[in-house]
């Protein structure tokens, strides 16, 4: 019998089922844009450490342009060597995002002895001497209008922030108490229709920080298959 047009050869059916297998999947962007965000993503792993996978990188893009019409500023907590904070800049417009990492801040003992706080134990633990530098991240970001750094342990970085209002955040912070005051800071300040997508969703620390989160209160939470994760807020706006 002759294969119709819709249907896959059989070439192509064995290595969607062996790409299966592994956990992995055969995606085709569509369009001249779905391209261009992708050369666009390859350029930016070229130039930058970037520890999101083609497809979340894409997913990145696409929902900071989903919220250019939502008032608030956006924000990443969990930068890195700036990667995805380059992505977002890349999709962002002119609006101001705020940049929260410890970067190179713990890599040195506390001068004068003072005992860390459990988050920055934390955070010294997990990460060990994998860290980047605030000024690299501040040269690759130099370009980009209205970017601000908060340097140090999250949450301590951000009461400056607790009149703001957010149309977008990106939690990349790996770790379970990180993340859980990740959402009780931005959660009730995220504007109606706004965005909050986190990385590693699906992994062991960032779920137990959004159940207890989420444990009793209402959202829309878009689980993506590659290990990201959507909440579309309805909220009032700051609440703080
Ligand atoms: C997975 S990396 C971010 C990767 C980056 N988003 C990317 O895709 O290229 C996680 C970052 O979160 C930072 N981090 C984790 N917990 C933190 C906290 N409580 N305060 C500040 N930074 C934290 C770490 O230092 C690390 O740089």
């Amino acid at each position: 019998m002759r294969r119709q047009p819709w249907q896959p050869s059989l070439r192509n059916r064995l290595l969607r089922a062996w790409l299966a297998r592994r956990g992995q999947a055969a995606v085709n962007v569509a369009g001249p844009h779905a391209t261009a965000d992708l050369e666009l993503v390859s350029q930016v792993r070229s130039r930058t450490p970037l520890l999101l996978g083609d497809v979340p990188a894409l997913q990145l893009l696409a929902c900071v342009r989903a919220t250019s019409d939502v008032p608030g500023a956006l924000a990443e907590a969990g930068v890195f060597a700036g990667g995805s904070a380059r992505l977002i800049c890349e999709a962002k417009g002119d609006r101001a995002l705020h940049l929260f990492d410890v970067f190179e801040t713990l890599q040195a003992e506390s001068a004068d002895g003072t005992p860390e706080t459990p988050a920055a134990a934390a955070v010294r633990s997990h990460f060990q001497r994998l860290h980047a530098k605030e000024a690299d991240v501040r040269r690759t970001l130099a370009r980009y209008s209205d970017v601000s750094f908060h340097t140090g342990v999250f949450p301590e970085t951000a009461a400056a922030l607790a009149g703001t209002s957010f149309s977008f955040v990106h939690l990349d912070l790996d770790l379970e108490g990180a993340t859980l005051a990740a959402l009780e800071f931005f959660c009730p300040r995220l504007a109606p229709g706004a965005l909050l997508v986190a990385d590693d969703f699906g992994s062991a620390p960032v779920e137990a920080a959004f159940r207890a989160y989420f444990r009793s209160r209402a959202a829309t939470i878009i689980r993506l298959p590659w290990a990201q994760g959507i909440v579309v807020s309805a909220g009032a706006g700051p609440t703080a």
